[in-house]
């Protein structure tokens, strides 16, 4: 798991690993080992010091961009993922040059039309780096009241899978808010794992599996 956000990495909390660092390796980096079998690296694991801010311009961006790819002793990897910070600035710019033979994108989108008005452009942003978008997941649709069960559109509903039809890309499904996710991710849990029958859970799990059913890596 490649984490490109250089400005305001999300990774090492989400994974409660904020205490780890990146080790050095020769003139290469070692990622931070999460179980047994992911591999991290993040800009969070360069340093101890969590509220310096990395005051950057995009030359040095695409420069430790190119080292987390190239320095970091990654080994065999099943997948490489990264996540990207939004936009069509220098993070994905520079990571969309540098992958040799990306698989695709996958864009998370929030229901309104404001963030809607973005992530159209993160899908032009794709396309015009030759990037196939593997589809489009709208996060924060809707909120299961607890105490009622009723569906509350806080965000508005349907208007990534509209987007998604509308610019003719997949859709990978509508992620429900869920107080669990903030608690799950603001301790490193693996939401998913700890609440698998939640709505929301069933959503990335299904998000997943039309993913894999892309069958990405045969058609490289
Ligand atoms: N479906 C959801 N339900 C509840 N909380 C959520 C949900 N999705 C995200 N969050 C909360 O918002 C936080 C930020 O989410 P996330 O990291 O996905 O945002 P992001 O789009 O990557 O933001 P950034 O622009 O900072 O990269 C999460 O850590 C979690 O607390
Ligand atoms: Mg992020
Ligand atoms: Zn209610």
């Amino acid at each position: 798991l490649l984490d490109i956000d250089i400005h305001g990495p999300s990774i090492p909390k989400l994974l409660h690993i904020e205490d780890k660092l990146i080790t050095a390796h020769g003139e290469n980096m070692l990622p931070v080992l999460v179980g047994d079998n992911l591999k991290v690296i993040s800009m969070g694991l360069m340093s101890r010091d969590h509220d310096a801010a990395i005051i950057w311009r995009g030359p040095m961006k695409f420069q430790v961009i190119k080292q987390f790819l190239k320095n970091v002793e990654w080994g065999e990897l099943d997948y490489l993922v990264i996540d990207s910070p939004p936009g069509t600035g220098d993070e994905p710019l520079s990571i969309a040059q540098l992958l040799e033979h990306p698989d695709g994108a996958i864009i998370v989108t929030t229901p309104q039309d404001v963030a809607i008005a973005d992530v159209r452009k993160s899908i032009s942003f794709c396309r015009s780096l030759q990037l196939p978008v593997l589809g489009v997941i709208e996060n924060m649709s809707g909120f299961i009241c607890p105490k009622c069960s009723e569906v509350i559109d806080i965000f508005k509903s349907g208007g990534g899978e509209q987007m998604a039809k509308e610019m003719g890309v997949p859709f990978l499904g509508r992620v429900p808010i869920d107080p669990q996710i903030v608690q799950a991710c603001d301790t490193g849990r693996p939401f998913v794992y700890h609440n698998s029958n939640s709505p929301a859970a069933k959503a990335f799990k299904e998000a997943i599996k039309v993913l894999s059913n892309l069958n990405v890596k045969e058609n490289l």
